[in-house]
């Protein structure tokens, strides 16, 4: 090795560095010259160390300005090709900060959920529970434990989605009803619940009618529990619902598992109960069905109907959210058109 092939070695270095098209080609070159294991150059310096003493000082200087001279090269074409990278990407991807975004799309509440929760809120403050139960129920908790033995006729009302196969002796719940059972069985009273959810009923679909619709079931059962406190809870939530000035007026009917049965109605809240379209002339809006707890559906839960007493209701929010929003048909709640429901 002499001063003569060292110089050599480092211009030939000089001159592939010069000729390198990328990093990676660069990365070879130092490789080639400066690597670790047997690179050109510094694998010279072992041949260094071996040479007479007088030559050493002329070839260490020779092998350390060659050495230097190819790391400053190999320096400065690193930067250029990073610079050129850097130039490269800020061309490809750059980003116009100027540029509009699309408007951002908010979310909120369906308007059935919506007013699911709300009557839920006004139970939270009267201390009522919301409790949920199956869809899938059978027989026994969604008719029989509900005095609709078999043969009743109000069955009829409640046109039953049957399950079949394996699923047999199960169907989809046709009210929420059945889980004031679900919810007395499960544990002593006094209940204050109310019941969110789906129900199914084999209705042909029409502007009032849905296959698939909700209801919010309330139950109330303690000790010394009134008709008197059945219309005040009723009152509360419904001006709670439609305003203060809401008047609520109960109207006789018929469940098989309320003994009296009530209606509620609430005076018009678009007339004022002058009568009007949305109400048919009356003056009243028909809300929900509602009754003192029949002694033997308290028997079926397991209570002496001496002992307690309770009232229950049933309500439905479609209906009730058709009404407050002007829907002409109930359908359109269930269709998750956007368009339309961002309305609300
Ligand atoms: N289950 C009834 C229906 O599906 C609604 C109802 C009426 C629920 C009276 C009740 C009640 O709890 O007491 O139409």
């Amino acid at each position: 090795m002499t001063e003569g092939d060292l110089q050599a070695l480092g211009e030939q270095a000089l001159e592939e560095i010069a000729g390198a098209v990328d990093a990676d080609q660069l990365e070879s070159v130092r490789r080639k010259y400066l690597g670790r294991h047997g690179g050109l150059i510094s694998g010279s310096a072992q041949s260094l160390a071996e040479a007479p003493t007088e030559q050493r000082a002329t070839l260490g200087r020779a092998f350390n300005s060659a050495k230097q001279a190819v790391e400053d090269a190999l320096e400065s074409r690193e930067t250029a090709f990073r610079l050129a990278r850097w130039e490269q990407s800020t061309e490809e991807e750059w980003l116009d900060l100027t540029y509009p975004r699309s408007p951002l799309e908010r979310g909120h509440q369906h308007p059935v959920g919506r007013l699911i929760r709300e009557i839920e809120d006004i139970g939270a403050a009267l201390g009522y529970q919301s409790v949920r139960g199956p869809e899938v129920e059978n027989d026994r908790f969604n008719f029989e434990l509900l005095n609709l033995p078999p043969e009743h006729p109000a069955r009829d009302t409640h046109d039953t989605f049957y399950l079949e196969g394996p699923a047999q002796g199960w169907l989809l719940r046709t009210h929420t009803s059945p889980v004031q059972l679900r919810t007395m069985l499960a544990g002593p009273p006094p209940y204050r619940i109310l019941v969110p959810g789906k129900v199914y009923r084999r209705d042909n679909p029409d502007p009032t009618h849905n296959p698939m619709f909700h209801q919010v079931e309330g139950l109330c059962v303690d000790q010394g529990v009134t008709v008197g406190d059945l219309k005040g809870t009723l009152t509360y939530f419904l001006q709670s619902l439609f305003g203060l000035e809401r008047r609520v007026r109960l109207r006789p009917s018929f469940f098989p598992y309320t003994e009296p049965s009530l209606e509620a109605d609430v005076s018009c809240w678009f007339c004022q109960g002058t009568g009007c379209r949305s109400c048919l002339g009356k003056g009243w809006i028909e809300i929900l069905g509602s009754g003192m707890v029949h002694p033997q559906v308290l028997r079926n839960a397991g209570l002496d109907p001496h002992r307690y007493s309770g009232f229950a209701f049933g309500m439905g929010p479609d209906r009730i959210a058709a009404l407050k929003y002007g829907l002409e048909d109930i359908r359109d709640l269930y269709e998750n058109d956007v368009r339309l429901l961002e309305q609300f």
